[in-house]
């Protein structure tokens, strides 16, 4: 599996593996009429968007073989929203056919690199209150902070943090 810097020739890509993954992770968390209004079409034109804009994120996706991606993982540098955290990870998909084989940590490891090499020292995660991803964090060495925001109404995310980002180099976190 190779991690790279993702380009504008992903966008269709992201987009699939982004809609997907809502649509299964999300179930039953987001009402489903709110899911529905995702597409394909409209999620590319986002990616492109993004992509050839000005941005600071990174971008990064999972690909098994050139041109077939399996996941992805967005990253911003900057003030999160809880202090003292200085970087946030805003997305994190993997395609559910490939899930279970260390591609998700594999990406959040190379988003800490990136963030590292922009000078970012630490890592916030916002992630739903119901969503079992948080296991996931929790297997990577984030703690839950003491923080809840409310996304719409009845749907709660709470946040991990990694108070340093060397922790997330090393696979076998506790
Ligand atoms: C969350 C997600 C990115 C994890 O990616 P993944 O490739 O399946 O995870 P990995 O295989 O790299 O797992 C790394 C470790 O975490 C563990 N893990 C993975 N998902 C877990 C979960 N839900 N609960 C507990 N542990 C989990 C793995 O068992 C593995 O542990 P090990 O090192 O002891 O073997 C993936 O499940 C996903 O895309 N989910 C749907 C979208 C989503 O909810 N994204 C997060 C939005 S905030």
């Amino acid at each position: 599996m190779n991690i790279r810097e993702a380009t504008v020739e992903d966008c269709r890509d992201l987009a699939h593996i982004q809609v997907d993954s809502y649509r299964r992770a999300y179930a039953g968390i987001f009402p489903q009429a709110y899911l529905d209004a995702f597409t394909y079409e409209e999620q590319e034109q986002d990616w492109r968007d993004l992509l050839t804009s000005e941005m600071q994120d990174i971008l990064l996706v999972a690909e098994i073989q050139p041109g077939k991606l399996v996941g992805y993982a967005l990253g911003r540098p900057g003030i999160a929203e809880v202090a003292p955290f200085d970087s946030e990870m805003v997305a994190l998909h993997v395609r559910r056919e490939f899930q279970g084989q260390g591609v998700g940590q594999e990406l959040v490891k190379a988003i800490a690199q990136a963030l590292k090499r922009q000078g970012c020292t630490s890592l916030i995660v916002w992630v739903l209150e119901r969503n079992p991803a948080r296991g996931f964090y929790k297997r990577l060495g984030g703690q839950l902070l003491d923080v809840r925001k409310d996304v719409q109404e009845g749907v709660f995310e709470v946040a991990y943090g990694w108070p340093t980002l060397e922790s997330l180099f090393e696979k076998g976190v506790e």
